[in-house]
């Protein structure tokens, strides 16, 4: 596993799901327009059926802080120095952990799903940026950067079916939107490492078949998580 060969295993463990009992946190990923947004919704109406309380939160942004630093970013004319970005990106997620994702996990029957997390900081930052995935895990090593999901759904498309799908929802570009293919192709390397460092985690999901198919596996996987009750105890392997 080459990008193991990088990364300080220390670093690596110090990274774990928290453990609330009867409350989990979900997360999606993907380039744009791989139908994270789209299925989020999907999934929130499946899981309040089941009387779980749903809270969807963006990243980065989901407090008033994080969203200031969500339009400092999306909306900058100028480029961002990488540094400036991860560190940016950094602070909005350690806000909202502390703010948010754990006060709301400490009620038992709470599922929080980021539109975004870690990974997207990895592939984004580490791969896209050049920042290398050392540097990113180390700035999360700490508590509560370190809390990661319990599950992350990575929904893959390829850099055609982002710009299609982009295309087709005619909407002003944003920051990350307007890079080139390269950048594409970067980031799609960069969520396949972090599959490979975090293979237990991480499921990957075929974002180009049909969006109730997709569905269907997400809430397959969901139920086995909430049937396996994992969030009872630190996840080992994450
Ligand atoms: N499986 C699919 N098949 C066809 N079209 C899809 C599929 N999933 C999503 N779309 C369409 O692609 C567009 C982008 O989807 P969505 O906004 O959910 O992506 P996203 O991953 O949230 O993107 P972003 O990172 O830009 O927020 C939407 O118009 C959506 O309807
Ligand atoms: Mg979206």
């Amino acid at each position: 596993m080459k990008i193991l060969k990088n990364i300080d295993t220390e670093v690596l463990k110090s990274f774990r799901a928290p453990a609330f009992p009867g409350s989990y946190f979900l997360s999606f990923e993907g380039i744009e327009g791989a139908g994270k947004s789209t299925q989020i919704i999907q999934l929130k109406d499946y899981l309040e059926s089941k009387n779980f309380n749903v809270i969807v939160l963006r990243e980065p942004g989901g407090t008033p802080f994080g969203e200031r630093l969500r339009k400092a970013i999306l909306e900058s004319k100028s480029e961002i120095h990488p540094l400036a970005e991860a560190n940016l990106f950094a602070s909005a997620r350690a806000q909202l952990l502390w703010e948010v994702v754990l006060k709301e996990l400490e009620n038992p029957g709470t599922i929080i799903i980021a539109d975004r997390y870690l990974d997207s900081s990895l592939a984004y930052q580490g791969v896209g940026r050049g920042l290398g995935f050392g540097h990113i895990l180390n700035l999360h090593s700490q508590f509560p950067l370190n809390l990661v999901p319990h599950l992350t759904f990575y929904i893959e498309i390829d850099v055609e079916t982002s710009h299609g799908r982009q295309k087709l929802r005619n909407a002003p570009k944003d920051y990350f939107e307007s890079q080139g293919d390269d950048f594409y192709t970067k980031l799609i390397s960069g969520y396949n490492q972090a599959l490979e460092l975090f293979p237990n985690r991480i499921k990957r999901i075929d974002g180009t078949r049909k969006l109730d198919e997709i569905q269907s596996e997400i809430r397959v996987m969901t139920d086995k998580l909430i049937s396996e009750n994992k969030s009872v105890t630190d996840q080992k392997e994450l």
